[in-house]
């Protein structure tokens, strides 16, 4: 090949590298955002009906079980992680939580919660992963279980004390950052 060619070569293959990274981050994020917002829909219509058990059910159950879903019918790991996790699971890897820690600096300098992702091709050993994560801000709605403890139902404190002894994701206030949901696919 010619030094001009194999040049132009190269360069459509960067190229076509590029275009295809985008495409994976694209439907990596479709898939992602698609949950939230389910979530968000089954969590107000239990708490309209004041049926806040239904609602931690919503939280504690479908939740993991929508992520699970997505990770099945994907082949990627989905869930949810904090840096106040009240599952003991949700624990966020290295990668996460030097996110998370960022997404809350970010949040304080006056940045939308709501807008904080972050995406990362990440090569470890052989295995190349896509890393995508977006933060999950609190909204007025979450605080029934997640706000101040003076300011949640009796019922809802003794169900959650109940299921998790070692919960640490109270306190929150509206416009913080509660969570993020975070995908990793293999590639
Ligand atoms: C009715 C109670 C309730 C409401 C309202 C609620 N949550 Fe939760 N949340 C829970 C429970 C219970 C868990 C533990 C789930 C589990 O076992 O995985 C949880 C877990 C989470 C987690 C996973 C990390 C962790 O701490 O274990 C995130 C993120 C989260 N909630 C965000 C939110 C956001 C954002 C809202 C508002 C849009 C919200 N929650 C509203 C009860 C609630």
């Amino acid at each position: 090949m010619t030094p001009r060619l194999f040049v132009l070569a190269a360069l459509l293959c960067t190229s076509l590298v590029h275009a295809n990274d985008d495409n994976l981050v694209a439907d990596t994020k479709k898939i992602a955002m698609g949950i939230p917002p389910k979530l968000l829909a089954m969590l107000q219509t239990e708490i309209e009906k004041g049926n806040f058990s239904g609602a931690i059910g919503a939280c504690s159950d479908k939740a993991p079980k929508m992520a699970a879903a997505a990770s099945q019918s994907t082949g990627w790991a989905i869930r949810r992680v904090s840096l106040k996790n009240r599952n003991p699971k949700a624990t966020p890897d290295a990668w996460e939580k030097a996110a998370l820690e960022d997404f809350d600096q970010r949040a304080l300098a006056g940045e939308t919660p709501a807008t904080l992702e972050k995406v990362e091709f990440v090569t470890e050993g052989d295995t190349r992963t896509l890393r995508y994560i977006k933060a999950l801000p609190t909204q007025g709605l979450c605080l029934n279980c997640h706000g101040t403890l003076e300011n949640m139902a009796p019922e809802v404190k003794a169900q959650i004390a109940k299921t998790y002894p070692d919960d640490r994701a109270v306190g929150y206030r509206e416009g913080q950052i509660r969570g993020a949901l975070t995908v990793k696919r293999p590639l």
